[in-house]
């Protein structure tokens, strides 16, 4: 039988409480790689133990790599650039990762033999197309004619270095680029729409490897020489403001309620939906900031709003916020006006199709919704709304952020709620529902 939760009861985070999320999940994976292309020790502190990190250590020890993980840190012996120990026959699964197939592909630019790299039902149907293009120009080689997983990789020794634009605003596509050029001697040179920066924090702070940025209006220009093997080195990893939204927009939406999420990554090129909530009328607060190796950590401090309004939303927000808009469309869903969001096609290209998911559960919910072409979704908010029905959610290709958004709709809004699968959680969240049940979440 087929797992799933039920919830029927609101919550209220009355009593002042603080709360602590899990690692941030881009910084774990790019941590993993990184090490594992350095030489020497290098450790991490408060790595996500999640099934999409797990796979990429477990991809990372078929390649020989030494990595040591208990209750403290996650310690991963890196014999430098090309030090993988490549096999015949070799198959390494990314499990539900897209950020871990794509940067990994990147980092087997040098493979002697054919690997072949898969990964889940859900990655299957994802795009590879986008990161091959630019791998293929470097000189590595795909043999089996497919832009979906399984793919067949083969790298060479005969690499040179490249010129690439990035136009999607993909952090995995300019870090898959930016991986691959460490590999390539010689200048690889960049032009991106802008996107999520910790791997450009990470090269110049942590790894120190030769790396000029300049920021123009529209684009990055990233020029990076590759070639130089880089030392270990140690990371502190902050919590993910990805898995901080849950907790954000469940205290936003529920009466008197008010919650500290201590010590979060709110690196400018992550925090749009805390951008877009305040405008929105939410009054979210950063306090103890701090600059962690380039990094921005603080603690978020989120208290109910009664008043949330509409929001014709600047796309130029989309990228900041991109794990973040089934949150944002529940926000909508109870703000005073209409809201719309566009350029929204990779929600598409998600996990599962999580602008199509948006659509669903907030036309399950009762509210009123229109497709802008097939990019964007205009909401009529109702600030009134209570739910009393019974809501069901199943069948989303185990999409995490689909479940746990589906519990804070229940939890927040009221209404008789069946979520199938909550084992989704563990590919990035696996304390998710302990913590719900630690601010008094009712769930059976
Ligand atoms: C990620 C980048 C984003 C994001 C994903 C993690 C990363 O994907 O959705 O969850 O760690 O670089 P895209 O690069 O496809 O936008």
């Amino acid at each position: 039988m087929k797992k799933s939760i039920y919830i029927n009861k609101k919550i209220n985070i009355y009593k002042k409480k603080s709360i602590k999320v899990s690692g941030d999940k881009s910084l774990s994976i790019r941590f993993a790689i990184l090490a594992s292309l350095a030489k020497g020790k290098s450790r991490a502190t408060n790595l996500l133990k999640s099934e999409d990190v797990i796979s990429t250590l477990n991809c990372l020890k078929k390649l020989g790599i030494g990595i040591k993980v208990n209750k403290k840190f996650c310690e991963i012996t890196g014999k430098g650039l090309n030090g993988y120990s490549y096999k015949k026959d070799l198959i390494l699964d990314a499990g539900n990762s897209g950020t871990t197939a794509r940067l990994l592909m990147a980092a087997l630019i040098k493979s002697k033999y054919t690997i072949k790299v898969t990964g889940d039902t859900s990655l299957k149907k994802r795009d590879m197309g986008r990161i091959m293009d630019p791998l293929q120009k470097f000189g590595a080689k795909f043999l089996n004619n497919r832009k979906n997983l399984p793919i067949l990789i083969r790298g060479s020794k005969h690499l040179a270095p490249i010129n690439y634009e990035e136009l999607r605003g993909s952090a995995q596509c300019k870090s898959a680029v930016m991986i691959a050029a460490l590999n390539v001697n010689g200048k690889t040179k960049l032009k991106c729409v802008p996107s999520r920066n910790h791997s450009e924090l990470m090269f110049k702070n942590v790894l120190k490897v030769p790396i000029k940025i300049k920021k123009n209006k529209n684009f990055d220009i990233i020029e990076l020489t590759g070639g130089n093997n880089f030392k270990s080195f140690n990371y502190k990893i902050p919590g993910d403001i990805s898995s901080a939204s849950f907790f954000i927009v469940l205290t936003l939406l529920s009466k008197n309620s008010n919650l500290l999420i201590k010590n979060i990554n709110v690196n400018p090129t992550r925090t749009g939906i805390i951008s877009i909530l305040n405008m929105m009328g939410a009054k979210l607060k950063f306090k103890n900031i701090k600059i962690y190796k380039g990094e921005k950590v603080a603690d978020i401090f989120v208290s109910n709003t009664k008043q949330l309004k509409a929001i014709k939303l600047n796309p130029k927000y989309n990228s900041s916020a991109i794990d973040e808009f089934l949150l944002i469309f529940l926000v909508a869903s109870v703000a005073k006006g209409v809201s719309e969001f566009k350029n929204l096609k990779e929600l598409n290209k998600k996990e599962s199709k999580r602008l199509d998911w948006g659509f669903k559960i907030l036309t399950m919910m009762g509210i009123k919704t229109k497709k802008i072409g097939n990019h964007g979704i205009k909401i009529w908010g109702n600030p009134n709304l209570k739910l009393h029905k019974n809501y069901k959610v199943q069948n989303y290709l185990k999409d995490h952020r689909v479940f746990m958004v589906s519990v804070i709709a229940a939890l927040s809004l009221g209404g008789n709620w069946n979520i199938y699968d909550p084992d989704s959680v563990r590919t990035s969240f696996p304390t998710f529902l302990e913590i719900i049940k630690k601010l008094g979440g009712k769930i059976n």
